[in-house]
């Protein structure tokens, strides 16, 4: 079976693909059926996969412009264990977005470069979910919360998305300075999102957490509007 143009299935790697060069693409196509399954432990959800051409306000020039050179030189910082902070206490204005950005064009090139190996090559965590499900996180959910520790554990490349929103217990906060730790002390890399800047997380959060963020990670604070007005599908 053929696709063209037209009749394309929703291809994850669409700009990034290294395959196509103009010719049509196939059902057959490894490089299709390896992201796929890339993505599929990701835990990307699905508005992280529809494209996102993001365009920047003047204030945040420059932030873009760190966003897409850390996105293009994404193994030299994975290799030495470097992350991003992407913060600001406007909410709507990229920072999801550009976690997403970096995290997909990571995925797309190991998808075309080491086949379906089932390693997880990135992960993405919503820091409030993964609270809500340590605070239940017996029984039935036991499964879950080992499963999202795999991810949090193995992946190259985590997000964690929303950092620093959540009220909780000690020992819920506790899990996640072991997660963002142990990642910390393996050198591997991180991405944060949050409303909070690096100093409020250490008061509302655990500083051992941000401690250890603002070693790592450059911190990046977005200072335009939110977008999510003009995303809206109706007109006024
Ligand atoms: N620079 C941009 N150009 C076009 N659309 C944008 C831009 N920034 C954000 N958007 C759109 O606005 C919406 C919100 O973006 P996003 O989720 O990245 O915001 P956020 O900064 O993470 O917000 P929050 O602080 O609430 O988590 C999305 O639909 C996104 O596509
Ligand atoms: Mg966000």
């Amino acid at each position: 079976m053929w696709w063209d143009k037209e009749n394309m299935p929703p291809c994850h790697l669409r700009e990034d693909c290294v395959a196509i060069k103009g010719k049509h693409c196939q059902y057959t196509c490894r490089h299709y059926h390896t992201s796929k399954e890339t993505y599929k432990i990701s835990n990307l959800p699905p508005k992280a996969i529809s494209e996102l051409i993001l365009v920047p306000e003047n204030c945040d020039l420059s932030i873009y412009e760190a966003c897409d050179g850390y996105k293009k030189n994404i193994h030299e910082h994975i290799a030495k264990g470097d992350g991003l902070y992407l913060h600001s206490n406007t909410k709507g204005n990229g920072k999801t977005s550009w976690a997403f950005k970096i995290m997909k064009h990571y995925l797309n090139w190991c998808s075309q470069n080491y086949g379906i190996d089932y390693k997880v090559r990135g992960y993405y965590v919503n820091v409030s979910e993964l609270f809500d499900l340590l605070r239940n996180s017996f029984g039935e959910k036991a499964g879950t919360i080992k499963e999202i520790e795999k991810g949090i554990y193995e992946a190259d490349l985590v997000i964690f998305d929303d950092i620093g929103f959540e009220k909780s217990t000690d020992w819920v906060k506790n899990k996640l300075y072991n997660y963002i730790n142990y990642r910390y002390q393996n050198n591997k890399s991180m991405l944060f999102t949050s409303n909070l800047s690096l100093k409020e997380l250490s008061t509302q959060l655990d500083d051992r957490i941000s401690d250890r963020i603002s070693e790592i990670c450059r911190p990046l604070h977005f200072k335009g509007q939110s977008r999510r007005q003009q995303d809206r599908w109706w007109e006024e």
